[in-house]
């Protein structure tokens, strides 16, 4: 792999991105890993990271020398840069001067790394140290008002460097030039391909599964689904999918995994439709966070005893190793292990439910194939095992599902009233093709709120309901969306004239912070 050692900013997952859409595998560690680990890894490269720290500042990480006469290619980055040019004796100096943001440098030789590059280009800074002078052996590639070494290169050595930030969409030749020191100076071969994971997956899954028998909870959302492709692919019929349809999905969903998604895969799978056990669970209650721990609870008492099920049935079938379903599948992504390993508990906002938070105490062993990818990954991973697009490209839906979109008691009537609004507005936004603009866009029925309108000659007293369309990278931080004006007004005709029940429709424009993306 490629390392990307995090120096504590949030640069490094979109390095490590970067790094990955120019078709090299790459993986994050952290910077206080040993030289010795790092080299274990065998690395085909390593890339230092940006951080908020000043190279002088007390504790701040400091790179190893060591590491740049292992004969690995090192590329610095921000940080990383100053670091490196620390670490092999160049000058950093405390300038008390900022750079921030799009700042002009000037090309004064293009080397390995810059090739092709114009001599005067925007790229994104930020910092407040600079290197001052470049280590022996180096060549300086550029400079800038507030960098005088602003890049440089090493190529006999396979080492780099810039100030810049080459991740940020806002360094236009950013990709370029990480393209650049991963293929021409670190001399890697580009091979990190969907085809490839799908490959490597299957052959891994095979080997830990041997004829053991695997379950999986499959929600319906691009994660659960892709995992579940993966492993079908590689352990076919040993796999059993449950699906535990809550009665609180959104129109057409557990249709499009029941009929479209097993007729895409061949997936074993064993609906549970519990919708009647759910709306008892939550009769009469409105509290948010009391729903929320209904729904979690209820969904795993559904999804032990379909297994417990799926267990009889292979015995009876003669196909258990010991008794036992061994393997439980689970869609946990690359940032998930990545921030797990961060380990600081943030604050509850509140209790998120999804079928990859099932408790520890189910006795399984996990087996999860997406544990390397990003969610784009995962989706290319998705397409190129078939899984339909709807499901691929479907938006993030929370696990308690609709029942956090009604504000107030969730019922059957109201869950009906919600389904009509939220099918008419997810299909006036794809329609308007603004659905990889929009990260998602809850429609929320406030239940328990009523509005007087005017519908004929008749008042009307019904509900409205609110429009969340939000923009967002990683639903950590969200703005709402500007969705044009002649599509809201075609949404909101629509809803008001075919869902009886609503007499308004609203638009909630609040980001996030200080709202969150759900109502409750
Ligand atoms: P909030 O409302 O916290 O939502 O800003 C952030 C993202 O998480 C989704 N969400 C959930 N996803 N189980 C999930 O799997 C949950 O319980 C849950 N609650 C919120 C929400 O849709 C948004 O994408």
């Amino acid at each position: 792999p490629v390392l990307v050692v995090d120096y504590g900013a949030q640069y490094a997952q979109l390095i490590a991105r970067r790094v990955r859409e120019a078709r090299v595998y790459s993986e994050i560690v952290p910077h206080s890993m040993s030289t010795a680990d790092m080299l274990a890894k065998d690395p085909a490269a390593i890339i230092l990271s940006g951080g908020p720290a000043s190279v002088y500042a007390e504790g701040a990480p400091s790179t190893d020398p060591a590491l740049f006469d292992a004969g690995v290619p090192v590329f610095g980055i921000c940080y990383g840069f100053q670091s490196m040019a620390r670490a092999l004796g160049g000058t950093v100096a405390q300038t008390g001067t900022r750079e921030y943001g799009g700042t002009a440098v000037d090309i004064t030789s293009e080397g390995a790394l810059l090739a092709g590059s114009p001599e005067r280009q925007t790229v994104w800074m930020s910092h407040g140290d600079a290197v001052h002078a470049a280590p022996e052996g180096f060549t300086v590639l550029a400079t800038s008002e507030g960098s005088p070494v602003a890049a440089f290169e090493d190529v006999d050595r396979r080492l780099a460097g810039m100030q810049w930030h080459p991740e940020v969409k806002h360094s236009a030749l950013g990709q370029q030039a990480m393209e650049r020191f991963l293929y021409d100076v670190a001399g890697i071969t580009p091979e990190w391909t969907p085809g490839n994971v799908v490959h490597d997956q299957v052959e891994a899954i095979r080997a830990a599964v041997g004829s053991d028998r695997v379950i999986c909870a499959l929600s319906g959302g691009v994660d659960s689904s892709v995992a579940a492709a993966l492993v079908q692919k590689a352990v076919g019929d040993q796999l059993t999918c449950v699906f535990v349809d809550h009665g609180l999905l959104r129109a057409g969903e557990a249709e499009q995994v029941e009929q479209d998604f097993v007729a895409a895969t061949g997936v074993n799978l064993k609906v549970v439709d519990a919708e009647e056990r759910f709306l008892q669970a939550l009769a009469g209650v409105s509290d948010p966070e009391t729903k929320r721990k209904i729904i979690g609870r209820e969904f795993i008492r559904v999804f032990e005893e379909a297994a417990r099920e799926v267990v009889a049935e292979a015995e009876a079938e003669g196909t258990t190793v010991g008794g036992e379903v061994k393997y439980l599948v689970q869609g946990t992504l690359y940032p998930d292990v990545v921030e797990s390993g961060g380990g600081e508990g943030a604050a509850n906002i509140k209790s998120h439910h999804n079928v990859g938070g099932l408790p520890d105490d189910l006795q399984f062993q996990l087996i999860e194939p997406l544990r390397t990818l990003f969610k784009d990954e995962v989706r290319a991973v998705g397409l190129e095992l078939g899984v339909p697009e709807s499901i691929v490209w479907r938006q993030p839906f929370p696990g308690p599902g609709l029942g956090i979109r009604i504000i107030g008691e969730v019922t059957r009537e109201r869950l009906d009233i919600l389904r009509a609004a939220d099918a008419i507005a997810r299909e006036e936004l794809t329609k308007a093709g603004l659905d990889r603009d929009i990260w998602q866009c809850p429609v929320v029925l406030l239940a328990d709120v009523r509005s007087v309108g005017v519908q004929g000659d008749g008042r009307t007293y019904g509900h409205p309901v609110v429009l969340r369309p939000v923009s967002s990278e990683d639903a950590m931080t969200a703005d709402w969306s500007r969705v044009p004006y002649e599509v809201l007004a075609t949404i909101s005709n629509r809803i008001t004239n075919a869902v009886p029940e609503v007499n308004r429709v609203v638009l909630d424009v609040t980001s996030k912070p200080p709202g969150t993306i759900e109502w409750e």
